[in-house]
């Protein structure tokens, strides 16, 4: 794995996006895998902002809520909208559909996304509990997408963006930690104290699948950008 420590969000997003814009420039990124949160809006602002032409780029997206239409606010649909897809011409964009009816038929249907785009380069952000995509801790590695139950934490991490707390959606699609694996190298970025330990256990921990993100420890391509906050206890 290769650490990255940078002064800020903002200096660690440039950092990424160079790798991003290397590769594409290169011709060696045709299909990018992207993460939606709080974690990667700043390194899509340097996508919008720069004049790297992307309209021949495939993206696959690595989860979506269950429930939630594409033009719901909350959706991941509508945040990679707002963030990207909406300022950024990209050639094909997949996301899960949260409005699938038949569950299984949705993931499978998913995993035939990423068997035809394999995934050049996958930006990870990770949860306060290690987890990567919402691949919550004690996923085996093994999973390919999937549909997830997500866990107290993870809903109450993200109840900030819903009205009320029922709001909050249940279920997720997400890619799994199989698929995630697949991508050819990996970008995780981490910012702030409270992905500190996540991070420690990431990188310096067993590999378990308590601690989804320590899978990674097991890939060949590995880069994670953190600002100092994330990287204090290392
Ligand atoms: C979202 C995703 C999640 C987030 C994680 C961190 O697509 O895959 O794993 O990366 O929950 O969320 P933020 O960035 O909001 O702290």
């Amino acid at each position: 794995m290769n650490i990255i420590v940078k002064e800020n969000k903002a200096e660690a997003s440039k950092e990424a996006f160079q790798i991003f814009e290397k590769a594409i420039k290169a011709g060696e990124a045709k299909t990018l895998g992207l993460a939606t949160g709080s974690t990667p809006t700043d390194l899509y602002k340097e996508f919008v902002n720069s004049d790297l032409d992307t309209s021949d780029i495939v993206s696959v997206n690595l989860d979506e809520y269950v429930g939630l239409a594409a033009d719901d606010p909350n959706s991941y649909h509508f945040y990679m909208n707002d963030v990207l897809f909406s300022k950024k011409k990209f050639k094909e964009s997949y996301l899960p559909d949260g409005l699938a009816k038949d569950a299984d038929a949705e993931c499978a249907r998913y995993e035939q996304v990423l068997a035809d785009h394999p995934i050049d380069i996958q930006v990870l952000g990770i949860g306060t509990n290690a987890h990567i995509g919402f691949n919550e801790p004690g996923t085996p590695f093994e999973t390919p997408t999937h549909k997830v139950l997500l866990t107290d934490s993870t809903r109450e991490s993200n109840k900030i963006y819903f009205e009320r707390e029922e709001d909050v959606p249940t279920h997720a699609y997400s890619m799994g930690i199989k698929s995630i694996m697949g991508a050819k190298k990996i970008v995780l970025l981490a910012f702030g104290e409270n992905k500190a330990q996540a991070i420690k256990d990431t990188v310096e921990g067993k590999v378990d699948e308590s601690v989804p993100a320590s899978v990674l420890q097991n890939h060949p391509d590995v880069t994670i950008i953190v600002d100092k906050a994330a990287a204090s206890l290392l």
